[in-house]
């Protein structure tokens, strides 16, 4: 039987076409990654370890042992004393978080959920964060987001692709039909790795291989991002 099927049948099912979008959280949707930062400054110093802004650029995004690991370099340290710092860390970057707001949005940010709500888009959140969903929760985005994938959620960390695979998983879509928004250079690798679009968010020089660098959401529309990826592929 020669069945032909409608014309548009293949637009809406268009495997890339773009049908989520995955934000990373931190440094994206609003500035913990400087609080993420300052309370591994703060541990560093009390530890009379080196480190400082220009080194924390090389750390963005990557998970907390990862961060510690890469701070400690080929120091010795007894896995207890590896774990204290971790959990001093965490406290320090939970006490600096418990004020968040929604007013601590970036802007543009719930312009752009909003965008997305409007054309059928699922908004889903990959971070490395084990406290992303607090963060989540204070900046009152919960009900606006369609999944929550964290620090939980996978154990190979980024720059590998499982956060964002894994959250393409709980939107229920393909990995070609998902664009991820990240600020770190270890996000952007992930998302590659994961065939997604790449939309990198600070300086051109930190994305040598994202799809798309912008500097921040703010004024950004998700008419004029789609056309701008579609584009591309
Ligand atoms: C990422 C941050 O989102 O989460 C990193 O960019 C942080 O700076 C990582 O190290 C892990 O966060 P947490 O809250 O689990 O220590
Ligand atoms: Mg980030």
């Amino acid at each position: 039987m020669n069945v032909k099927e409608p014309e548009n049948q293949y637009l809406t099912n268009n495997p890339s076409e773009i049908r989520g979008v995955i934000f990373d959280l931190d440094g994206v949707l609003t500035d913990t990654a400087e609080y993420h930062y300052r309370a591994w400054q703060k541990l560093a110093d009390e530890e009379g370890l080196p480190f400082n802004r220009e080194a924390n650029e090389a750390l963005r995004g990557v998970a907390r042992r990862e961060t510690l690991m890469h701070i400690i370099g080929n120091r010795q340290y007894p896995k207890e004393k590896i774990q204290e710092m971790m959990d001093r860390k965490n406290r320090y970057y939970v006490e600096s978080i418990e004020d968040i707001t929604p007013n601590d949005l970036f802007p543009g940010v719930l312009q752009l959920f909003d965008d997305l709500k409007q054309a059928g888009i699922k908004i889903a959140i990959g971070s490395a964060s084990k406290n992303a969903r607090t963060v989540v929760q204070k900046l009152g985005i919960a009900d606006k987001v369609d999944a929550i994938a964290d620090g939980y959620s996978v154990d190979r960390p980024k720059p590998a692709p499982d956060i964002f695979l894994f959250a393409a998983k709980l939107l229920g879509l393909q990995p070609a039909q998902c664009v991820v928004v990240e600020d770190a250079a270890a996000g952007v690798e992930a998302a590659l790795a994961a065939g997604m679009f790449a939309v990198g968010i600070g300086p051109q020089s930190r994305f040598p291989r994202a799809h798309l660098v912008l500097s921040d959401l703010s004024g950004v529309r998700w008419d004029d991002l789609q056309a701008k990826l579609s584009r591309i592929r």
